[in-house]
């Protein structure tokens, strides 16, 4: 594996998520593996877990970690080729990731969907610009199409509350007053579908995700209908894809609630906008899995890191 960017590069799931157990059991044991390794993070967006899990992640393994909020005191990077820099972008992208290569052995990016131009997001201008000239790993932190380190998490988070050889999940819509990113949903559904469980999604019409990273999985508009036996439901709010990034509706029935898990466990990645996307007694009931989400993230973060440094 020369970078983590995508579920796709996870090559067994089965041994990672063992790997990554026997990580969470013993976190310190490999501290000598990262000794004189330097990660690097990139936050063109906000981060608390991502933020934090990673750096937690890398100074398990001995590393040294440093962290710049590249949106806020980074130079206007262009990401073009060819063009005459007399705008607002002060730096190429070219010299930028090649500069950051000078500086770390790993580097993670988060940049985010724009949801404005989808051909554009889908090109993950940001990702590809840097994975174009840089000559370290570089770990992806939430891209505009994946959140590769929350759905290993998230599957790790699964694996470990299961009480049946293959559970019912179901990754439901929510609602939202803003406009959200598709990379959490993306990333939820390709490693479910690499998991011994029944997936299906649930929306109102008009939010259809990518067919392409759907594929097979049952696809249902009405949620109570697609709740009933539900072992696990994820909650994730996202904007229309077929009207880019608009929000269609907020419509407050669309909120998990207590009644509608019945017995589930309930996820969801973090941030959370309580009585908006679940109510408040979902998030302090033993059904919540919410913080062990967030817990999880560390260890799917240090094995990422770990494989990348054993390379
Ligand atoms: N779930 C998640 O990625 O959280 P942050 O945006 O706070 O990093």
């Amino acid at each position: 594996m020369k970078h983590f960017t995508s579920i796709l590069d996870i090559p067994s799931l089965e041994n990672w998520l063992r790997e990554a157990k026997a990580l969470k059991q013993h976190p310190r044991k490999h501290i000598h593996l990262g000794e004189g390794k330097t990660l690097g993070l990139l936050f063109f967006n906000n981060s608390l877990r991502t933020r934090l899990s990673t750096q937690k992640a890398a100074l398990n393994l001995g590393m040294d970690v440093i962290v710049m909020n590249f949106g806020k005191d980074g130079w206007a990077l262009e990401f073009a080729d060819g063009t005459v820099m007399n705008g607002n972008n002060a730096e190429h992208v070219r010299e930028a990731a090649r500069v950051v290569s000078q500086y770390c052995d790993i580097l993670g990016i988060r940049a985010f969907a724009q949801l404005q131009d989808r051909e554009f997001d889908e090109s993950e201008p940001v990702l590809n610009g840097f994975l174009d000239h840089v000559s370290i790993p570089i770990v992806n932190l939430e891209s505009a199409l994946e959140h590769p380190l929350q759905s290993l998490a998230d599957a790790l988070t699964l694996e470990e509350h299961r009480t049946k050889a293959r559970p019912k999940v179901v990754l439901s819509w929510t609602p939202h007053p803003k406009p959200l990113p598709h990379a959490v949903a993306n990333s939820f559904i390709k490693i479910m579908q690499r998991m011994p469980v029944d997936l299906s999604i649930v929306h109102p019409e008009g939010y259809d995700l990518n067919k392409d990273i759907v594929g097979p999985t049952p696809v249902l508009f009405n949620q109570e209908e697609a709740l009933e036996g539900a072992d696990f439901v994820y909650a994730k709010s996202w904007s229309s894809y077929q009207h880019y990034g608009q929000v269609l509706t907020e419509d407050p029935k669309w909120m998990v609630s207590l009644e509608k898990l019945k017995g589930a466990k309930f996820m969801h990645c973090l941030p959370v906008r309580r009585n908006v996307v679940v109510a408040d007694t979902v998030l302090e009931s033993k059904q919540s899995l919410v913080i062990e989400q967030a817990n999880n993230r560390t260890y799917a973060a240090q094995l990422v890191l770990k494989k990348l440094l054993e390379q």
